[in-house]
């Protein structure tokens, strides 16, 4: 499927590039806010509330916060709201064009629960509306007045929609949806609550009337949010290069964990921004997400050790696959290779010596998984050939002529 491979490529290239912007704006914004000076009594007189200087890329800036509005409306003003719009519109068709439309090889995993492709996009959808909806529901209630209550709330929340996950898809699908749910959960704060409260404010300036308070700060409390969820949405969009967080048999709680610590550093810097130097946070984030890493990976470690002194993996490591009578010749032959040229990394227990646990969490034990898994499979032997891994295991071109000839008859 190049065609796939090819907008995948664009598309994630641009969601990347609108993420870039999105997220380098609310880091912007929300350090200048947190940055503003009381200004000079002239500007206070114009309505200022905050002042702030700063010089870049060879020039200097002064900008001036109001605290409600300027007395008449500037002829342009920027507004920031295609960074959020792109940014979600694009992860929204990567979603569909790398997880629904290859639903049974990425987002069903058999070994998690058995499910048609139909039913498991149903179900990703619902976890995003429902997860989404939920949240709006809470930011409506008296809860949102009591920030501390509502985080707890708000961690809840995700951490039920984690587990969910991860008992219905491959630990991929799982994280990627969670990451989903969190940017529809940050789009959803710009376009029905911080985007309606500002046309507001706009409204009453040009109008000439006051302007309510409690609209911005209504906006602000979701902005606020969002900053918080910067660095866990960030972390799932590279966490598929690391399987061993989304494989371990616990993956929701390393997802939970990750998120909360790198929302607890994102505090860090938010403190700072308003003058707080408060090294513990920063300290207790950094020191948690390594406990993580030792949780994880503490076994792994310790069988990476005893491999060595013993020089050979386990016996009971290897996998082998069996055959049946159902099968053809050629399914034979296309088993002996994917077992031989394969499974050495793509198993439940790799042996070998540098990819402890499968990457990308595509593993090929036996039959019904390499089937499951044929279109890509094919893919990366025969057209793409990167696969075996920088041919570590000397696949031959015989062998790939006799995938690529199975292939055809997929
Ligand atoms: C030495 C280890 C190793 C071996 C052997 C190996 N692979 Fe891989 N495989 C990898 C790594 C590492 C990646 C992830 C590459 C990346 O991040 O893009 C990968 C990725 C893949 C993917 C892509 C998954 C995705 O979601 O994009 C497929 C499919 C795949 N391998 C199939 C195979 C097949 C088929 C074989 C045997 C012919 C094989 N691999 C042998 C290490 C290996």
């Amino acid at each position: 499927m190049p065609w796939l491979d090819w907008l995948s490529l664009f598309v994630r290239w641009f969601h990347v590039i609108a993420g870039i912007a999105w997220i380098g704006a609310s880091f912007y914004f929300v350090w200048l806010d947190n940055s503003l000076e009381s200004p000079p009594e002239w500007k206070k007189q114009k309505g200022i509330k905050g002042d702030l200087w700063a010089v870049h890329g060879g020039g200097f800036y002064e900008v001036a916060k109001y605290a409600y509005g300027p007395e008449a409306m500037p002829k342009n003003l920027h507004w920031f709201k295609w960074e959020a719009y792109s940014t979600w519109l694009s992860g929204f068709a990567l979603l569909i064009i790398v997880y629904y439309f290859a639903a049974s090889a990425y987002l069903i995993d058999p070994s998690v629960m058995a499910m048609s492709e139909a039913e498991a996009i149903t179900r990703g959808l619902s976890l995003l509306a429902g997860g989404v909806l939920l949240y709006e529901l809470a930011c409506r209630t008296p809860l949102a007045n009591y920030p501390k209550l509502f985080a707890v709330a708000f961690i809840a929340l995700l951490v039920v929609a984690s587990y969910l996950a991860t008992q219905w898809f491959s630990g991929r699908g799982a994280y990627i949806h969670i990451g989903a749910l969190i940017g529809s959960i940050m789009v959803a704060n710009v376009w029905l609550n911080i985007m309606p409260a500002q046309r507001k404010m706009v409204d009453a300036v040009a109008a000439k009337k006051p302007v309510n308070p409690a609209w911005g700060a209504g906006a602000k409390l979701r902005s606020v949010h969002n900053n918080y969820l910067t660095l866990p949405i960030l972390f799932i969009m590279i966490s598929n290069h690391y399987p061993m967080t989304y494989q371990h048999p616990q993956n929701w709680l390393v997802l939970v964990a990750i998120m909360a610590l790198s929302a607890w550093i994102r505090h860090f810097f938010n403190l700072r921004h308003v003058g707080k130097f408060s090294p513990g946070v920063l300290i207790s984030g950094a020191v948690g997400l390594l406990l993580v890493a030792l949780w994880v990976s503490w076994p792994q470690l310790r069988t990476a050790e005893t491999s060595t002194i013993s020089s050979k993996p386990a016996a009971s490591t290897i996998n082998t696959a069996q055959t049946d009578d159902s099968m053809s010749e050629l399914d034979k032959q296309v088993l002996t290779i994917v077992t031989t040229h394969c499974q050495g990394c793509h198993a439940s227990n790799p042996t070998d010596q540098i990819f402890k646990v499968a990457p990308l969490g595509v593993k090929f034990d036996n039959w019904q998984q390499i089937q499951r898994q044929a279109p890509q499979l094919v893919h990366r032997t025969t057209v793409t050939r990167d696969m075996p891994f920088l041919n570590k295991t000397n696949m031959t071109d015989a062998e790939r002529d006799t995938i690529a000839q199975w292939g055809r008859q997929q």
